[in-house]
């Protein structure tokens, strides 16, 4: 515990419930932990699809994220079956555990929530049979993945927040983007997947977590860094106020999964891509950017490493 600096006195903080309802209080005299008031989560929300914070980290370019992720654009913790494993084929690996759990039939119809530069949906609709709709906020990713989706019927992307999609469908499969979301609209994105799935419907979310409690400021300014110059809005989820805001929308939690040592392997691969095109990546997107990833990449790693953040793949059913 410690004490409460002055400045912060009489200050407001939001914390919310599984229910989404906002918990929080006014900072008075005493001491808090930290980590419970992280401000990740306190700056303002836009009542509809956050378009404006998702794409200021997503319009940096595709040009600029190529010259770190592999071929296939996948922008997530990856899976290595050795730690010789190329990222392609780890990435590959991690598509397939999550299109695994998925219990996919040919035919059916799979949403990709967060469909990035579309890798997980191309691999669903080709080796899985699916008809796949992939919903992207970020405009350019879009434009990537329409050049994907030309020539197959049965593979759609669409600018679109999950928070209009209102179709039904067989399947859901959502990695790397709940953690855009914010954690007061947990139950509303639980019920909206319980509502569009039929009963023998599968969610797989794949998603960072809080790992273990941290209470340093060296941690706490990262941590600010991170949601404020990298991903602006961005909101790692409490894996249990995650299961309770599921629970509550009746999805039944059947598996997880951590992935915790890949993520530091991925952000290690990622890094070292990154400062092995110092050059390419100074004149594409300048050196203040630079420089901001690479201490993005390698300070997650490390958290990663020690056990700060999480990364888990969490398995629903309709319950
Ligand atoms: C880190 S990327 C992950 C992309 C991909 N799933 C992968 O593994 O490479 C996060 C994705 O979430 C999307 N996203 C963020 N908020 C969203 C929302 N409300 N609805 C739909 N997609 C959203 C972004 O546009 C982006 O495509």
């Amino acid at each position: 515990m410690r004490p409460i600096p002055s400045a912060w006195q009489g200050r407001r903080v939001r914390r919310f419930s599984a229910a989404g309802e906002d918990t929080g209080g006014t900072f008075s005299a005493g001491s808090f932990r930290p980590i419970l008031y992280l401000p990740m989560n306190t700056n303002r929300r836009p009542a509809g699809v956050d378009f404006k914070r998702v794409q200021a980290h997503y319009d940096l370019g595709d040009e600029f994220f190529a010259l770190f992720l592999d071929p296939s654009m996948t922008y997530s913790c990856a899976k290595f079956d050795t730690p010789q494993t190329t990222l392609a084929d780890a990435q590959l690996a991690k598509i397939d555990l999550s299109l695994g759990k998925c219990e996919l039939r040919p035919g059916h119809r799979l949403l990709d929530i967060g469909c990035g530069w579309g890798a997980t949906a191309v691999r669903a609709h080709e080796h899985y049979g699916a008809n796949v709709i992939g919903l992207t906020i970020s405009q350019n990713q879009l434009a990537h993945d329409q050049k994907l989706a030309a020539g197959r019927p049965g593979l759609e992307f669409r600018l679109q927040g999950w928070e209009t999609f209102d179709e039904k469908v067989d399947r859901i499969v959502s990695i790397g983007a709940f953690e855009h979301f914010g954690r007061n609209r947990y139950p509303a994105f639980f019920s909206r997947c319980r509502s569009i799935l039929p009963p023998d419907g599968v969610l797989l979310l794949h998603t960072i977590t809080i790992g273990k409690p941290n209470e340093d400021w060296d941690f706490l300014r990262f941590v600010h860094f991170i949601a404020t110059e990298i991903f602006p809005g961005g909101d790692v989820p409490p894996p249990e106020l995650l299961i309770a805001a599921a629970r509550a929308a009746s999805m039944e939690l059947v598996h997880v999964e951590s992935l915790r040592p890949h993520y530091a392997l991925t952000l290690d691969r990622w890094a070292a891509n990154l400062e092995s095109r110092r050059a390419d990546a100074i004149a594409v997107a300048g050196e203040d950017t630079y420089l901001s990833y690479m201490k993005y990449l390698t300070g997650c790693a490390a958290l990663f490493r020690s056990g700060e953040c999480n990364v888990h793949q969490f398995k629903f059913r309709v319950a």
